[in-house]
């Protein structure tokens, strides 16, 4: 099973994809959580990398993609994945879709999270008060919100073209978006698909 998660920050990504580990017993691969511990690894690339990310910019496609294609090769990898927060450019959507045809793997479905955008400030704003991340600041969450539409979005045409897109709303509670998660995962999973 390979499921993307394509949200704006703060959209829920991170929180649904935990719920959805233990469901569907496949593991999170957060290209947020690897840039960023590979940036705390403080070598001078990463330095620079680590930059971007402060400043609310994307990281460049082919790092991103090579340390995807790095996880992916672990065994835990090998009956799926949830993709959190990759890919989020049409050229990483492609390396993706190279990548896993090499494999003869493909994806199974594309979830998009939707949030209000004043909604999605105030989440994150909340958690800046509570965790530590860098990025959760009001400058930087608002550039955040901009590379989302401007790089980002795109996504979700080159998806629905593919019938692999389903549109949640992520404005309800965290139990309410899961339940319509699953009803989706449990759907392309089974329909359409080879056995
Ligand atoms: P990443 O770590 O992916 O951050 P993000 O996309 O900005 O999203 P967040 O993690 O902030 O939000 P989320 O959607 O996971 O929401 P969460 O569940 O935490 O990326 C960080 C940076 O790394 C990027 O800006 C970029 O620089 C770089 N990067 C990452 N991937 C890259 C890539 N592929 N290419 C290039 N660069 C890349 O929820 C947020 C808050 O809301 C939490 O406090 C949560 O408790 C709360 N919440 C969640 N659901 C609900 C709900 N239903 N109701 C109320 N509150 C809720
Ligand atoms: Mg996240």
């Amino acid at each position: 099973m390979r499921v993307i998660f394509i949200g704006p920050p703060g959209a829920g990504k991170g929180t649904q994809c935990k719920k959805l580990v233990d469901w569907l017993r496949v593991p999170q691969l957060s290209t947020g959580v690897l840039l960023r511990e590979w940036v705390e690894q403080g070598t001078a690339d990463g330095k620079w990398v680590g930059e971007h990310l402060n400043a609310g910019k994307l990281a460049p496609d082919h790092l991103v993609m090579s340390m995807v294609a790095k996880r992916l090769a672990e065994p835990d990898c090998a009956g799926g994945c949830l993709f959190d927060g990759f890919p989020r450019t049409l050229v990483q959507a492609q390396l993706l879709d190279e990548h896993l045809a090499r494999a003869r793997h493909q994806i199974d479905v594309v979830l998009s999270l939707q949030v209000a955008e004043e909604k999605l400030v105030e989440r994150l704003l909340k958690r800046a008060s509570i965790e530590n991340r860098a990025d959760d600041c009001s400058q930087t969450i608002l550039e955040r919100l901009r590379v989302f539409r401007t790089q980002t979005s795109p996504l979700l045409d080159y998806y629905h073209e593919r019938g692999l897109l389903v549109v949640i709303d992520g404005e309800r509670s965290e139990e309410d978006v899961f339940a319509e998660i699953k009803r989706a995962v449990a759907l392309h999973a089974t329909v359409g698909k080879p056995h």
